[in-house]
């Protein structure tokens, strides 16, 4: 099946020669497009693409006149927790009220809250709630995703959303990697995080991997929740099953967390929210990506990441919802983009890289997904009549996507 899309007004994110796999420093002030263009579609890839005043003859199934509309690569949302039962609103007024995240959690709120009721929650009813918060940020322009689990705590439970997880995998188009987290939050049950972590060496991991459960392993290095040693622990015992390192570091507080998981090969640091100079040394040069996580600084109240800074600094960054029902009920990625340019001062294009190509890298999709290059899967957002791809930043809190392509077909939910 191919299908032509002609009389693009701009086609954003071109990249046939990208020297390495993500955009650092100033590389990211640059957005490269073609203007007035077309794009072929060829059993589910991007197979050409170039400007309308030299298009060849081409040969088609379908054809679709983009007049006035762009064409960008879907958003990449490389940290979510999509997996998870029921919601949090009476912290959410809690929070209102004047009470803290941190002291909602010590009252018994918080993860653990949210794990008593997914222990409850049947898998099917689990499937049913992510699939639906899955279709609609499909529908928001969201075309990869990375899905946790962490709201379990037990084997059983930990292992009920990582199926759940890889059902959505199966039913869906959406390109999905899944994490394992069981470290998210230590259970009443266990005395100190160490014998938890031991717990989850022992009893939980052997069986992710055993059946093939997970492509990442996380741990919320945090004060009051995991420590770096832990943290440690849980890398090396996750890159022996061949599970690399996305981590949870510096929300609250600096702790080392940046340092141990470079050395461990970590693909990504996320949160940094806090972050000391030293942190940044550790990140340059090295192959893992840090992640900015707007939406909860908003949510929540703390500190945005200094994300102009890392950039500044000549490292890489990406940008993701944390799509979760304590600190981040929204996994709407055209608004984390426009709020890292209102909040953290990133140009659009910046912003744009960053939701895209260095997002895909995030989570290990960069070879086929993250910006238009042959080849790379047609998973594709087609703007409503906009000025500029400026204005979508700009106009914060609208919706300016007409149509969702996924896998080269419109979706029609
Ligand atoms: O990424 N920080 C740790 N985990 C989640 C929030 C967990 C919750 O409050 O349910 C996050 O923000
Ligand atoms: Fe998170």
């Amino acid at each position: 099946m191919r299908t032509l899309l002609y009389n693009i007004k701009e086609l954003i994110q071109v990249r046939e020669h990208l020297n390495n796999k993500f955009l650092k420093g100033q590389e990211m002030k640059t957005l490269p497009s073609i203007k007035n263009a077309w794009l072929l579609i060829e059993d589910g890839k991007i197979s050409n693409y170039g400007s309308m005043e030299d298009m060849p003859t081409i040969a088609y199934e379908q054809q679709v006149d983009l007049s006035g509309k762009m064409v960008l690569p879907s958003w990449v949302d490389s940290h979510t927790h999509l997996v998870y039962a029921g919601n949090r609103e009476q912290e959410f007024v809690d929070r209102i009220n004047g009470l803290t995240y941190e002291e909602i959690a010590k009252k018994g709120g918080g993860i653990i809250n949210s794990a008593k009721k997914l222990q409850e929650t049947s898998e099917d009813q689990l499937y049913k709630e992510a699939a639906a918060r899955l279709e609609e940020v499909i529908k928001m322009g969201t075309g990869a995703i990375e899905i946790k689990s962490g709201y379990g705590l037990t084997t059983e439970a930990e292992l009920k959303i990582l199926r759940v997880i890889k059902r959505l995998k199966e039913n869906y188009p959406i390109s999905i990697k899944s994490t394992f987290l069981a470290a998210h939050a230590v259970p009443k049950s266990f005395h100190n995080s160490k014998a938890y972590v031991e717990h989850i060496i022992k009893d939980m991991l052997p069986v992710v991997a055993k059946e093939k459960l997970a492509d990442y392993i996380d741990i919320f290095c945090e004060k009051g929740y995991f420590t770096v040693e832990d943290t440690k622990n849980i890398l090396e015992a996750g890159a022996a099953v061949g599970l690399q390192g996305k981590v949870h570091v510096n929300q609250f507080n600096a702790i080392g967390g940046i340092q141990e998981s470079v050395k461990q090969n970590a693909l990504s640091v996320d949160h940094l929210e806090i972050m000391q100079e030293e942190d940044y040394n550790t990140l340059k040069g090295t192959q893992t990506m840090p992640v900015a996580l707007p939406s909860c600084s908003l949510f929540i109240g703390i500190p945005y990441a200094p994300a102009r800074k890392i950039i500044d600094k000549g490292l890489p960054l990406a940008l993701a919802t944390d799509y979760n029902p304590g600190t981040t009920p929204s996994g709407n990625m055209n608004f984390v983009v426009s709020l890292a340019c209102i909040k953290m001062k990133l140009t659009p294009e910046e912003a744009i890289n960053a939701a895209t190509i260095n997002a895909a890298y995030a989570m290990g999709v960069s070879d086929t997904l993250g910006s238009i290059t042959k080849n790379k899967k047609a998973n594709l957002i087609i703007t409503d009549k906009i000025p500029s791809y400026g204005f979508l930043p700009y106009s914060f809190g609208n919706n300016h996507i007409d149509q969702i392509i996924l896998d080269g077909k419109f979706i029609t939910y």
